[in-house]
């Protein structure tokens, strides 16, 4: 798609994404993002889901790294970001939207991060990504929630260990796979990869026409939650910020193709949530 297609695009199915801000708005108006992930080793993954949030207009953006103290005080390349440890911020009780997994590990400290992350902000919508779905598999976890939106975001490995399927079933089946998940925790799933399936939780699929194989980098997933989380907790219905946060991430993917690598080769993670911010403000 041109630049002039998916503008044309984005206000025919996801509207919100692309609203001028109302004159008189401030930063509570655009929500607090809390994203739990980033332990030792894979402070990465929490960083740049926490960047594409910020690249999504998300009025605060807390990270609670899953890591006993803090891996630095400051990211200097992103100082608005607030950094934390997990403890302390899962007792902030203004977040608008949890993104937990990118990063997470699946030991017992992970196991306990997330289990109070569930429990303890049940009204609150939440993404849950990478880790925090394999440790879901793992311990059986069920995602109980009678408020508050739950938005799943597997690869289709995450997704053949939560259905205990091989990952060639899932790929083979990847619209009964999408709603099989929707069905079993009453969320909102997107099964990634080329044409990424998207469900409601009452079983109705779409599939993803943006993107290309230059997504195919470790990272862009982290980024897809933090982008998810972001739209959320800014309050964008949840339907455009799930449905219109996987097309914003392929759309974002394709205008780098068209205009910066010139192709499909050496896109990073970074730059799919830096250019994202683009589309939205076509
Ligand atoms: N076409 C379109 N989109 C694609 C393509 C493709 N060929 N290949 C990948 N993508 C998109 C996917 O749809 C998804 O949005 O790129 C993203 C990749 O997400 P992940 O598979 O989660 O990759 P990654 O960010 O590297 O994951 C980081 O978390 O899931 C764990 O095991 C994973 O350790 C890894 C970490
Ligand atoms: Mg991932």
């Amino acid at each position: 798609m041109s630049i002039e297609q998916m503008l044309t695009y984005a206000k025919q199915h996801f509207p919100a994404l692309i609203q001028p801000r109302s004159l008189d708005s401030h930063k509570g108006s655009f929500g607090s993002i809390g994203i739990i992930g980033g332990a030792q080793g894979m402070t990465g993954a929490a960083l740049l889901s926490a960047r594409a949030a910020l690249y999504q207009g998300a009025g605060r953006i807390y990270i609670g790294f899953a890591q006993p103290s803090l891996p630095f005080a400051v990211d200097f390349n992103y100082p608005e970001l607030m950094l934390r440890t997990a403890s302390d911020i899962l007792n902030l009780n203004h977040i608008t939207a949890w993104v937990i997994g990118c990063g997470l590990g699946v030991d017992n400290h992970s196991l306990e991060i997330l289990e109070k992350t569930l429990t303890l902000h049940p009204s609150i919508p939440k993404v849950v990504d990478a880790d925090a779905l394999n440790l879901i598999a793992k311990n059986n976890i069920d995602l109980p929630h009678e408020e508050g939106d739950i938005v799943i975001t597997p690869h289709p490995l995450e997704a053949s260990r939560l259905l205990n399927l091989s990952a060639i079933d899932i790929q083979n089946n990847r619209e009964a796979t999408a709603k099989a998940l929707a069905t079993k925790f009453n969320a909102w799933v997107v099964l990634k990869g080329y044409q990424s399936v998207i469900c409601s939780p009452n079983g109705v699929t779409t599939l993803n026409n943006s993107g290309n194989p230059s997504l195919a980098t470790g990272g862009t997933g982290d980024v897809l939650a933090g982008m998810i989380g972001a739209l959320i907790a800014q309050g964008i219905p949840i339907e455009q910020a799930v449905r219109g946060g996987v097309w914003l991430h392929g759309a974002s993917a394709d205008y780098c193709s068209q205009h910066f690598t010139q192709g499909q080769i050496g896109l990073t993670a970074s730059e799919v949530a830096l250019h994202a911010r683009t589309i939205r403000n076509l």
